[in-house]
């Protein structure tokens, strides 16, 4: 469903070099829930923008649900960023003047193709991440744990097959954040998504299939981890 094949991404040149990711091999199957666990500045972000379509400035080569990244035109891959893979951030990202519904619904107004009923979709998704009852609330009524659920409810409006999470319990606190993990675990299991976090909370994640740690822009192993 994913593979990462001997990734390396260096930002900037010369002496000014840093190189974020250094030979990263990866495969995430379908339908399992893949933590990737490292330090501030390890890559993790570097590597689920890769993912995601958002960095295509790397070497090597990612697949993704069959497509090779590089070999996709502009729009082959803003139809990639918006449909096949669904986006969840550390700070929500939300507007803040839209209700959740309408935050819900934004994606489907960056869709080349119309997407008529975006509004009952977004009331949908919204259900199934227990939000029924907050469907015209702004950002600023709702908890933080409520804010990172209307995000969610949104990478999922266009049903993608794959969610990619960064920190995605970074702002929430260890209860809050263990309930949204319980979310994206029932999400894998119920509707068989694919799941990507990239997280330094390492301990909130213990039913994934999957665990890989990043270390200086390297995989390491545990063993290797726990010794420093
Ligand atoms: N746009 C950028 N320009 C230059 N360096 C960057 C950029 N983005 C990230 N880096 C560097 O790449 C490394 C990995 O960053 P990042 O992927 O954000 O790590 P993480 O998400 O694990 O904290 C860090 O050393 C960071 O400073
Ligand atoms: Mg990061």
């Amino acid at each position: 469903m994913i593979s990462l094949s001997d990734i390396s991404r260096t930002y900037g040149v010369g002496q000014a070099a840093t190189r974020a990711l250094d030979g990263i091999t990866l495969h995430v199957p379908a339908g399992s829930f893949v933590t990737v666990v490292g330090t501030s500045g390890s890559g993790k972000t570097t590597l689920l923008n890769i993912v995601g379509g958002l960095d295509t400035g790397y070497e090597g080569k990612v697949v993704v649900d069959g497509q090779d990244i590089k070999t996709m035109d502009d729009r082959t891959l803003s139809q990639f960023r918006n449909q096949t893979v669904g986006f969840v951030f550390q700070h929500f990202n939300l507007l803040q003047h839209l209700s959740a519904v309408q935050n819900v619904a934004l994606p489907a107004f960056f869709s080349d193709e119309p997407i008529p009923d975006a509004e009952h979709r977004a009331i949908e998704a919204l259900k199934r991440v227990g939000l029924k009852n907050k469907l015209d609330s702004l950002p600023g009524q709702l908890s933080g744990g409520q804010k990172q659920r209307v995000a969610i409810a949104r990478a999922l409006l266009l049903n993608p097959k794959i969610i990619l999470c960064d920190e995605p319990t970074g702002n929430l606190d260890t209860t809050t954040g263990g309930q949204i993990i319980s979310l994206f675990e029932s999400l894998n299991r119920d509707d068989n998504l694919t799941v990507l976090v990239v997280t330094h909370e390492e301990f909130l994640f213990k039913n994934s299939t999957h665990t890989v740690h990043l270390e200086d822009g390297r995989e390491i192993d545990s063993a290797q981890e726990s010794e420093g």
